[in-house]
């Protein structure tokens, strides 16, 4: 069997004091606010894995469409040798990039979640005989040290998880990945598009309220890590557009006055009854956005293709 390698690029106490650093920035401030990415504990993978089958939640679909339809273009327009792969969860769609990509010699996917990691590389290295995974744990917004692995490179950041990061993360995130390439790698970029509201709203507060679980896992996170005494149940999960940013925004609402511990932070906290804390953005997208937040990155958008409904983008890029 090829080799698998992980590389975890932050020391095992990293997440703990960052961790530690975002919860008491985020509480104290008004309004109150929790950082995005630790949503994914493995429960939380779990549960990202089951929004993307839920008939509500359409972007993983439409995103899959395109690249069952644009791979072998992807393949032949980038030639990549290295495919590098940021916040890959499952890598469950990028399976139709790395088999039309014939000259692959190494795939890369980096992500904070070791469970989703390790599940996704060690099936990977098994249904592909001769690919090299090597996984790293790590932050995409931080320092990236990739290996040293052969070119042409391609950058995957697929999911539309580029649109949980506020606009000031996004140029400077663009500006780390531009930072990885040389000029004529690509970016292959997956931006979910502005729609009608109510069909919005749906994909981020199913029936069935798996997206409820996924927002009220952070206060698990939280209780677990920090010793918090946050009960889910006492917080509603909302999810409403705004159509001045044009994003998603998700959030938790206390159902009755109360007061939370975080002892591991010295920290009460006490929550009003019907007060909202914002726990992820998620920005919805137009092509002339996008191209114009490339090229300020030395990105020239080379391809745009949608889906049949044209719900979902993907972006080929070019690094200048
Ligand atoms: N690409 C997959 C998963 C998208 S969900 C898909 O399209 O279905 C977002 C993924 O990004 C999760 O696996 C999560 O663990 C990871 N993630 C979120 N914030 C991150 C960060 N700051 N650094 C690295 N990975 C992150
Ligand atoms: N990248 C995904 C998105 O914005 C993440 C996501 C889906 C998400 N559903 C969520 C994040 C619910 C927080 C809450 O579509």
């Amino acid at each position: 069997m090829s080799p698998f390698l992980l590389t975890r690029t932050l020391p095992e106490d990293a997440t703990d004091a960052a961790l530690r650093v975002d919860v008491l920035k985020g509480l104290t401030s008004s309004p109150k606010t929790l950082p995005p990415k630790w949503f994914y504990d493995a429960r939380g993978s779990e549960l990202f894995e089951q929004i993307t089958e839920l008939p509500e939640y359409y972007p993983t679909r439409a995103e899959r469409e395109i690249l069952v339809g644009r791979a072998s273009e992807i393949a032949a327009v980038t030639g990549a040798r290295t495919l590098v792969e940021l916040g890959s969860g499952s890598s469950e769609k990028t399976r139709y990039v790395i088999d039309a990509l014939t000259g692959l010699h190494t795939y890369v996917p980096v992500d904070v979640s070791e469970s989703a990691l390790t599940q996704a590389g060690q099936a990977l290295v098994e249904e592909r005989p001769g690919l090299d995974v090597h996984a790293l744990i790590a932050d995409f917004t931080g320092g990236l040290t990739l290996p040293d692995t052969p070119g042409p490179r391609l950058v995957a950041f697929l999911g539309g998880t580029i649109g949980n990061l506020l606009p000031a993360e996004r140029a400077a995130f663009l500006a780390t990945v531009r930072a990885l390439l040389a000029p004529g790698d690509a970016l292959l970029l997956g931006t979910d598009l502005v729609k009608d509201e109510k069909v919005l709203v749906q994909a981020y507060d199913d029936a069935a309220g798996v997206t409820a679980a996924f927002n009220k896992n952070v206060l698990a996170v939280i209780n677990r890590e920090l010793g918090a005494d946050f009960d889910p149940g006492d917080f509603d999960h909302v999810a409403r557009w705004d159509p001045r940013t044009e994003w998603i925004e998700m959030r938790l609402r206390s159902r009755v006055a109360q007061t939370v511990k975080v002892p591991a932070l010295d920290l009460v906290v006490e929550f009003a009854a019907g007060e909202e804390m914002r726990t992820e953005v998620s920005a919805k997208f137009r092509r002339d956005g996008v191209r114009a937040e490339l090229s300020t990155a030395g990105l020239e958008l080379a391809h745009w293709w949608t889906d049949s409904e044209e719900r979902f983008a993907l972006s080929l890029s070019v690094a200048r």
